[in-house]
């Protein structure tokens, strides 16, 4: 593993790898014994969209393992702007010793892994976050006690957030079901990718419209806005269209009765899921909200020692 562009590039072998190293971290740091790992080393991140978790949990946690963190706003870097992508990448990695990015497109991170000489991490492009699904994987797991044979419903856009949770369900042998509108299905190619992950895993993937056939009997419920960043243009006509997919006490009832409530945050409250289902007893979003940063301290000393 020498990048995390996405999780489609990782076995399930290097997902355990990574959760394992993150529990001993998150137990470790619970002892107030963390150990600084990488003393002396510095994350650069770059930021093309706005972030509370992702800088944060990025920046704390490499302050816990005795780095440092250098935030690089949208503006300071302009990537592909001010100079081109693989020049920034180049410049960059004679500084740090690992990069994160979050960009609109996803060949920007593509790029800045070919030209950097340093790890590049994947901080959400417009197709994946898997970092997110990382430290949803490692909340699922403490839930929970397995992945293999778990049921998880994805409700609503078939976005970036889903097609990771879709390759991690796919390598890890996990049952997804995902509930999109028409017309905002996951991308095919995540689609394939996945499918072929499950041949080997045993994980049985499925596509439909009905939130309502998807929670049955569900492990986890797992929604997130209904427009992501740079949709925002779509706002108004995504809000009508994903009406019917909120989710709320009625679809937490039709799931499995110890069923937890996911979503990577920021929520908007009212319209993909209700107040009382995320600040419910189902819900775990905080936990999730946490353990991003437990889960990047593993990766960040897998790909750093
Ligand atoms: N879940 C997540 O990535 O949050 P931020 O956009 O606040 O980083
Ligand atoms: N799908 C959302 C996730 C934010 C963490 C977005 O891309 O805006």
């Amino acid at each position: 593993m020498k990048h995390l562009v996405s999780i489609a590039d990782l076995s399930a072998a290097d997902i355990w790898e990574i959760l394992n190293v993150s529990l001993q971290l998150k137990e470790e740091l619970r002892a107030g014994k963390p150990r600084p790992l990488l003393a002396g080393k510095t994350l650069g991140m770059i930021f093309q969209k706005p972030s509370l978790r992702t800088r944060v949990s990025f920046e704390v946690g490499m302050l816990q393992l005795g780095g440092h963190a250098l935030y690089l706003s949208p503006n300071e870097i302009q990537l592909g702007q001010r100079e081109s992508t693989p020049d920034a990448a180049r410049v960059l990695s004679r500084y740090v010793d690992a990069l994160m990015a979050r960009t609109f497109a996803h060949s920007d991170i593509e790029l800045l892994a070919e030209y950097s000489r340093v790890p590049v991490i994947n901080g959400l492009s417009d197709l994946s976050h898997p970092c997110q699904a990382l430290g949803d994987l490692l909340t699922i797991y403490e839930k929970k006690g397995k992945l293999e044979g778990l049921r998880l419903a994805w409700v609503g856009d078939g976005n970036n957030v889903a097609h990771s949770l879709l390759l991690s369900a796919g390598k890890l042998g996990m049952a997804m079901t995902v509930a999109s509108p028409k017309g905002y299905e996951c991308n095919p190619d995540i689609v394939a990718k996945a499918k072929a992950a499950a041949v080997e895993s045993g994980a049985k993937l499925s596509f439909t419209h009905d939130p309502a056939e998807a929670v049955q009997r569900a492990d986890v419920i797992y929604t997130d806005v209904w427009a992501s960043m740079g949709k925002e243009a779509e706002r108004g006509e995504r809000l009508k269209v994903f009406q019917p997919y909120q989710v709320d006490t009625r679809l937490v009832s039709k799931a499995a009765r110890e069923v937890i409530v996911m979503h990577c945050l920021p929520a908007h409250r009212g319209e993909e899921i209700t107040d009382a289902v995320l600040d419910g007893s189902h819900s775990v979003v905080l936990d999730q909200a946490e353990n991003r940063m437990h889960a990047q301290k593993g990766l960040l000393v897998l790909l750093l020692t």
